[in-house]
């Protein structure tokens, strides 16, 4: 998954977000709840009362840098990245290898001495199938496509037709008439993924309601050498199902300039995907029980399932080895907070979350039990910052808590956590954390053949494993639990 920086989504992008996996969202509902919640009794007094207390953690916060960074643990996130994604591949929803990759990681855990479990839940089972796309006039060229998740497949002969190539959804509103019968291309600008992922979620539906047989997107990237990016997109209910894909920004310019100088342009395209019974699979959890209030938890975590191209090493691979790295970590260090620790690596979460909020409805009944819900999905690049969502005396202690990052330069606190798979949590007032990584090239390698290890740098992910850590066993230790 993923989100840019930080800046503000439309509302109704809130929506499709939560329902896009590739998307951290920070919905603008959850924010003004965080805004309005000061809900604690915290006098400033408190503050520094509990300040002290968190500066007092700066020696097990430095011996978990030094363990991570320097130490004997240094590159094992990113070693252990290497063996998983080397070893299972990708895993998408309702795979085989999804399967294998959720054996293998309760393996690991357990081998790793954590108590693990497993909780079943549905997720769809979305299958690409064989596809292919030609330009036959005015030339013939190769197009690299792919399919969108949840698209339907084209007849087995495929389907043939002129292509209306358009640059947004109003310019189609304005062109409807020349839609009928064609395949719509969009080549909409890049302006962010937040903003321009709608064409991707949207554009089959829009493009069928003005009478199109077929959909070809841009993909949604800053940056492309000829490379296709896939990801979810859903279809309007009462709208006709046409099939979607994504070609490369290449591909989607070129027809741009032929059809400015009035060449017609046909396409065929065939796609043999379609939707099978959901599929059952695993949420797979891995602890370390806190002594005092073993009821209590600091949830980590990242998601098991990727796309079915690359390795999913980059989404969102990094984020569940720092998960399982940070408890790691702790047990090594003999350390046990008073809270639990819970690494949950949540499977269907490129479906819209389907996992994560599984768990959620399952688990909302001890919602008041949850401390803090932690979410890394934009990447384990550079750390930059920690984002989180809370009440104001909530975000006084994070500040602090921060501060003990200091020996590896980032004590940064920005506000609004940000993840598809915690946000029913922070929705529910929940505190909410997320990490910012230096990300600016997340969105070249996303949902690509390029998902590999070869984006990840093992200095990089010791990183983002101390900072984990650090923060998480510092507020599953602290005295009392962050007020709401
Ligand atoms: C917290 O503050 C609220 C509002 O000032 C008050 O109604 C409530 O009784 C206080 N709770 C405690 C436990 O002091
Ligand atoms: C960790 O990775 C860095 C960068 O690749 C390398 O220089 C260093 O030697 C590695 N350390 C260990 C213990 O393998
Ligand atoms: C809720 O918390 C209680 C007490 O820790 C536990 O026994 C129970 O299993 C929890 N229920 C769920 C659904 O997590
Ligand atoms: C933190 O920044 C200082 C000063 O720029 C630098 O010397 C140090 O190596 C940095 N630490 C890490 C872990 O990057």
């Amino acid at each position: 998954m993923a989100q840019e920086g930080g800046p503000p989504f439309l509302l109704s992008l809130v929506m499709l977000l939560l329902v896009l996996s590739s998307v951290c969202v920070c919905p603008g509902s959850m924010r003004s709840m965080a805004a309005a919640g000061t809900g604690s009794n915290h006098t400033a007094r408190e503050v520094s009362k509990i300040a002290a207390e968190v500066a007092g953690y700066a020696d097990v916060a430095k011996r978990i840098i030094d363990l991570a960074v320097f130490g004997a643990a240094q590159n094992r996130s990113h070693s252990r990245l290497a063996d998983f994604t080397d070893t299972i591949g990708n895993r998408v929803s309702g795979s085989h290898d999804l399967e294998m990759a959720i054996k293998y990681m309760y393996n690991a855990f357990a081998q790793d001495g954590l108590d693990v479990h497993l909780e079943p839940v549905k997720i769809p089972h979305w299958v690409r199938g064989k596809e292919s796309a030609e330009m036959i006039a005015p030339r013939a060229k190769h197009l690299a496509i792919l399919g969108l998740g949840s698209s339907v497949g084209t007849p087995p002969e495929g389907i043939k037709a002129e292509v209306l190539v358009v640059r947004s959804f109003d310019e189609l509103k304005q062109r409807a008439s020349e839609a009928v019968g064609r395949i719509v291309v969009f080549n909409q600008p890049f302006v962010s993924y937040g903003e321009t992922v709608a064409y991707r979620a949207y554009g089959a539906s829009e493009a069928a309601k003005v009478g199109a047989v077929a959909t070809l997107i841009r993909s949604i990237t800053p940056f492309s050498i000829n490379s296709p990016h896939t990801g979810w997109q859903d279809y309007q209910e009462g709208v006709k199902c046409i099939p979607s894909a994504c070609i490369t920004v290449e591909d989607a310019e070129l027809m741009w300039r032929m059809a400015q100088r009035g060449q017609s342009i046909v396409v065929r395209l065939s796609m043999g995907a379609k939707t099978l019974p959901d599929a059952d699979s695993f949420n797979t959890v891995a602890e370390i029980t806190g002594w005092q209030h073993p009821e209590q938890v600091v949830l980590l975590s990242g998601h098991l399932d990727s796309w079915d191209v690359g390795q999913g090493a980059m989404d969102d691979g990094g984020g569940a080895m720092i998960s399982w790295e940070a408890l790691s970590l702790i047990k090594d260090l003999g350390l046990r907070p008073r809270r639990t620790l819970r690494t949950v690596l949540w499977t269907a979460e490129e479906q819209g979350g389907v996992g994560a909020q599984q768990y959620y409805d399952l688990h909302k009944v001890n919602s008041s039990n949850f401390d803090l819900v932690m979410e890394s999905d934009m990447g384990t690049f550079t750390p930059v910052a920690l984002q989180f969502t809370g009440s104001v005396a909530a975000q006084k202690i994070m500040a602090e808590v921060v501060k003990l990052l200091a020996p590896i330069n980032t004590t940064r606190l920005e506000t609004h956590g940000e993840g598809t798979d915690i946000s029913p949590w922070m929705k529910a007032g929940v505190p909410g954390a997320s990490l910012h990584v230096e990300d600016s090239r997340y969105f070249w390698f996303h949902h690509t053949e390029g998902d590999t290890m070869t984006v990840q740098d093992p200095h990089d992910m010791n990183l983002c494993s101390a900072l984990w850590a650090v923060v998480a066993y510092v507020v599953a230790d602290l005295q009392d639990m962050l007020p709401r």
